[in-house]
């Protein structure tokens, strides 16, 4: 398999000081980390309209230029999070600006409970497949609505289901390169505790981590192929 592993925290508003920050970055920076993922912090959506004259909003080009490496789009923790243009127009206007993105899809417990899971993740992707181009390397990240902050967690045969379903409908939807090459990763309540039963799983190709980030147990969630 080619594609490298990915780790992203998604530290959120936290912590409050820069002073904290500092700290989380230096023992990160400090830390002996397996050179074969990419491991990246990200935090900031950009506006939903390009550029505009907005106040308190700011553009996919200057987030680019600021060599922010990534953006997240579509987390269930988003301010108006189900607003379409988190997983349409934002995922376009941030490709088209050559900004990376990792595009979080889920399904809310009732979809879950119902069965629909999968029907709902394609929902989500379905806008994304009609401007994603073979060269733009998107991350997607599966996170059940439910998993995300409440520390529950998917069990590790269902993340591998949606993830392979995920897989198979970039194959059918756009080609077998972008299916092959594309990073699909698990977030909800990701610790170290159980990282290492998801990344046994074919299709997981590691994770996007919220609360965890924050911690030092984050190190040991990146290295959890060396533990
Ligand atoms: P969590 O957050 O790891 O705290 O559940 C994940 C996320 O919101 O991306």
């Amino acid at each position: 398999m080619s594609r490298q592993f990915f780790v992203s925290g998604n530290f959120k508003m936290n912590p409050i000081s820069r002073a904290q920050k500092k700290i989380i970055i230096n023992e990160l920076n400090a830390a002996d980390l397996d050179s074969n993922t990419e491991v990246v912090t990200v935090t900031i959506p950009p506006s939903p309209e390009g550029y505009r004259a907005y106040t308190g909003e700011i553009s996919p080009a200057q987030l680019a230029d600021a060599g922010v490496p990534y953006v997240i789009l579509g987390n269930a923790h988003l301010p108006n999070h189900a607003a379409p243009f988190n997983t349409t127009s934002k995922p376009k206007l941030a490709l088209d600006g050559s900004l990376p993105v990792i595009l979080c899809v889920g399904e809310p417990l009732q979809e879950r409970e119902a069965g629909q899971t999968t029907r709902a993740v394609e929902k989500e992707l379905r806008a994304l497949v009609t401007v994603l181009n073979e060269s733009d390397g998107i991350v997607i990240a599966y996170e059940p609505v439910w998993a995300i902050g409440t520390g529950k967690v998917a069990i590790t045969a269902q993340a591998q289901g949606v993830h392979a379903y995920i897989r198979q409908y970039l194959s059918t939807a756009i080609s077998t390169t972008v299916s092959d090459n594309t990073r699909i990763i698990y977030g909800g309540s990701v610790t170290a505790s159980n990282c290492k039963e998801f990344s046994s799983q074919i299709d997981v190709d590691r994770f996007l981590v919220g609360g965890a980030s924050l911690k030092p147990e984050f190190v040991d969630i990146i290295n959890v192929r060396r533990n």
